[in-house]
């Protein structure tokens, strides 16, 4: 090697990626902050996924099965699907990646909504391919303004249904509408990660769709009602064509043995999914209603979280060091243009309450 050789450079474009920035964990001087700020199930992973973990600790030294075989039957079974449809990820966040690796290149571009999740757009551009995205004035995607973004070198299509941050969803209705305009060489990808706590009317899975479609995917986590975020396990149920040309550059052993164990066992644990479920919907609309109360903006959510509005980034920012200052962490959202926004999930009965009173000792004080 010699010393005037340049250093290694990574691809053009690589360097302005603005790193994902996740959820902060902690404060400095909180032994136990209230986390609030990654959607994750307030109350943690069910029992039966517990076990399943821990059963997989004599098997910590093999290899996983690379196609996840009793995870795939049980999660065809649970939804009524083919197995070999089915992609499986480390998360949901990695069928994003495969899909964007299998099917971009140079040149090429995504098109989602302006507040579509921000983990589609990163790997897009790391294949060199652009993002486009379509206005969101009302905060939520947008058949019209999404096929308006679409042109020739679009390749896929994401819709996060619901919606993070905004918590917005489309209806079952808008999605075929969006599907049947859609020029069918384009991949649509519904991404419906907290499908499990929507009650909005008008809402249903893409999941019929993509059985009888070319050309769409579904995609579902175990991040979220399952409380299973630590295990990085999520699916996409994809035309056979898509699933097999993913599985072509689909890490092998991509999905751990726990991860796979608790994933199983999760499908099947009802009282816990039920009671993650009923914490959310009892609480989102109490939320909504106490914060607004308060005189902030709340959006309607479909999700567990709710996006609050302070008016200004200063506001917000405020609000934010306010609620740290009382060992609670919620979710800055500027990295999608809404720093006047605070992402706030719902937590226990406990956490929820020391939510309210310090936005209400805040809005007292402004
Ligand atoms: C809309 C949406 N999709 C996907 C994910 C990622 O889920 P996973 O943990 O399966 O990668 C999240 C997580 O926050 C999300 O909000």
């Amino acid at each position: 090697m010699t010393a005037d050789k340049a250093a290694p450079a990574p691809k053009p474009g690589i360097l302005d990626i603005a790193p994902y920035v996740g959820g902060k964990a902690r404060i400095e001087g909180v032994a136990e902050p209230m986390k609030l700020s990654s959607n994750e199930n307030a109350l943690g992973a069910g029992e039966k996924a517990r076990e399943a973990y821990a059963g997989a600790l004599d098997r910590l030294a093999l290899y996983p099965d690379g196609r996840a075989v009793r995870l795939r039957e049980a999660v065809a079974e649970h939804h009524g699907l083919e197995a070999e449809r089915l992609i499986f990820g480390n998360g949901s966040d990695e069928v994003f990646a495969l899909l964007n690796q299998t099917y971009l290149q140079a040149g090429d571009n995504i098109v989602t909504g302006q507040y579509g999740f921000l983990a589609y757009r990163i790997s897009a551009l790391a294949n060199q391919a652009e993002v486009k995205l379509a206005p969101e004035p009302g905060f939520k995607a947008e058949v019209d303004a999404l096929l308006e973004a679409v042109d020739e070198r679009t390749r896929i299509l994401y819709v996060s249904n619901p919606s993070n941050p905004t918590g917005s969803y489309n209806t079952i209705d808008e999605i075929r509408d969006l599907h049947a305009r859609l020029d069918p060489s384009v991949l649509l990808v519904v991404d419906e990660a907290y499908a499990e706590y929507v009650t909005a009317p008008g809402w249903e899975t893409a999941l019929p769709l993509a059985r009888e479609a070319s050309n769409v995917v579904v995609t579902r986590t175990f991040s979220k009602i399952h409380g299973l975020a630590a295990l990085r396990v999520g699916f996409g149920y994809a035309p056979l064509a898509v699933a097999e040309a993913v599985d072509r550059i689909r890490l092998p052993f991509n999905v751990s043995i726990p991860g796979q164990e608790a994933a199983i066992a999760a499908l099947s644990d009802e009282a816990h999914i039920r009671a993650s479920r009923e914490l959310v919907q009892s609480w989102v609309p109490r939320m909504i209603q106490a914060i607004g109360g308060f005189g902030f903006e709340v959006l309607p959510s479909a999700g567990n979280f709710v996006l609050v509005r302070f008016g200004s980034s200063e506001r917000a920012a405020a609000a934010n060091a306010h609620l740290n200052a009382r060992g609670i962490i919620v979710r800055p959202v500027g990295g999608y243009g809404l720093h006047e926004a605070l992402r706030i999930t719902i937590g226990t009965e406990d956490q929820n309450r020391a939510v309210l009173d310090a936005l209400s000792e805040f809005a007292a004080q402004v």
